[in-house]
């Protein structure tokens, strides 16, 4: 391990304590033991490049491709993966500037790891923070399973074709309001990215999600879960694997409005309230029963399932998921707790992964979810060497 501090990073902990604890020497420019060439050396020899924290200022220069100090000068030579741990205020984090910035490097494959929600240098709190020193760890042991093959040695995707439903669906009601739900697409957009490293040929069915598309998915926007329903049905026809990430709706308004509802009053008593509107539902179909059932007894496409569960004072996530899975008669159920400050939108994530005809139920988490994803292709891998 090589520690490659910036001159800023000096401030916080001195040159000595680097040292000493890496055991070699440390530098932030590229004119110390320029007869070493370190430069170009230590990024091209590099397996993993982290930088945690990350400023907004270091990725404005990595962004841009500047080399002004030892630091930038590796992260332009490195050809390993390279992950950036953002830790800033809120202001700095959400501001234009610094979110394009994260979305070139994201784009470019730069292993960026959102920041958490908590206490901030000073008093005041909000998202911004550190990610927690295990959460970043498990990220760049992932990353480095990935890259030395240890995963592709496992069963990999190459080759393999793999539809991802993700999102949340919306069912309109006129052309303003819908009903919908809280998923943000996080953790089947997770999905996608880990399917596409290990080499699958990836469909991404994606319903009303605000995230970076990743790079080389076949995207399919969806609003509805009629639509979501077609397009996952039309994309399974020659897949390998079916994942239903997505949070669809169980039922739909029976009619849409094709202007906006008013308010209603009853004219009958003057300066009434509005009266409050009843809103008729119909079933929407289950894609995933339909998948099962159109499948019929051949074992392609492997299906997977995921279960939105809060629990109930007389069962457990896992009770209600275990009955799921039976219902729905998928390969694999991937079963999460969820709430208001549960999963949703939320970048960490924590599931019980319940396989068909294996007693054992594996467990993942809390962890960020393209762990959590990891560890779901891991199970999905294991059914389709089996099978
Ligand atoms: N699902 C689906 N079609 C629906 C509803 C859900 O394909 N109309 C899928 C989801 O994508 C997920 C799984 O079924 O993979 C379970 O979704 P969940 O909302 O947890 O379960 P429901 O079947 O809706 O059951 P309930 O609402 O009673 O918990």
């Amino acid at each position: 391990m090589t520690v490659v501090p910036t001159a800023a990073a000096l401030n916080f902990v001195g040159a000595a304590t680097w040292a000493a604890l890496s055991g070699k020497p440390v530098a932030t420019d590229v004119w110390t033991d320029v007869h070493q060439v370190p430069h170009v050396h230590l990024g091209q020899h590099a397996d993993l490049v982290v930088v945690a924290p990350s400023t907004a200022d270091l990725m404005a220069k990595a962004a841009h491709g500047l080399a002004d100090d030892l630091l930038t000068n590796t992260l332009l030579t490195a050809r390993c993966p390279v992950v950036l741990v953002p830790a800033m205020h809120t202001e700095m984090w959400e501001h234009p500037a610094t979110v394009a910035n994260v979305a070139t490097l994201r784009s470019r494959g730069v292993h960026v790891i959102d920041p958490v929600s908590g206490r901030l240098t000073g008093a005041d709190t909000g998202l911004g923070r550190l990610p927690e020193p295990q959460d970043i760890f498990d990220v760049c042991r992932e990353l480095l399973s990935r890259s030395d093959g240890t995963v592709a040695a496992a069963g990999g995707l190459a080759g393999l074709r793999v539809v991802i439903s993700a999102g949340g669906t919306r069912e309109p009601l006129d052309p303003v309001r819908f009903l919908g739900n809280r998923s943000s697409g996080k953790q089947g957009y997770a999905l996608a990215e880990v399917a596409l490293s290990r080499g699958a040929d990836v469909t991404l069915i994606s319903a009303n999600v605000a995230l970076p598309v990743p790079d080389g998915v076949t995207l399919v926007p969806v609003q509805t879960a009629v639509e979501l329903g077609e397009a996952v049905a039309k994309a399974a026809q020659d897949s390998d694997v079916v994942v239903m990430a997505a949070a669809v709706a169980d039922y739909r308004p029976a009619h849409y409005n094709e202007v906006k509802i008013k308010k209603t009053y009853d004219e009958t008593v003057p300066e009434s309230r509005p009266s409050a509107p009843t809103i008729e539902l119909v079933r929407n179909p289950d894609v995933l029963a339909g998948l099962v059932q159109s499948r019929g007894s051949s074992t392609v496409p492997v299906i997977v399932g995921f279960a939105a569960e809060t629990g109930d004072p007389e069962h457990s996530v896992l009770d209600l998921a275990r009955d799921k899975f039976e219902r729905k008669g998928c390969d694999v159920l991937v079963a999460n707790e969820v709430g208001v400050d549960k999963t949703f939108g939320e970048d960490t994530n924590t599931v019980y992964i319940l396989r068909r005809g294996v007693d054992t139920v594996t467990h993942a988490g809390p962890a960020p979810k393209d762990v959590v994803a990891a560890t779901v292709w891991d199970v999905i891998q294991d059914v389709l060497s089996s099978g």
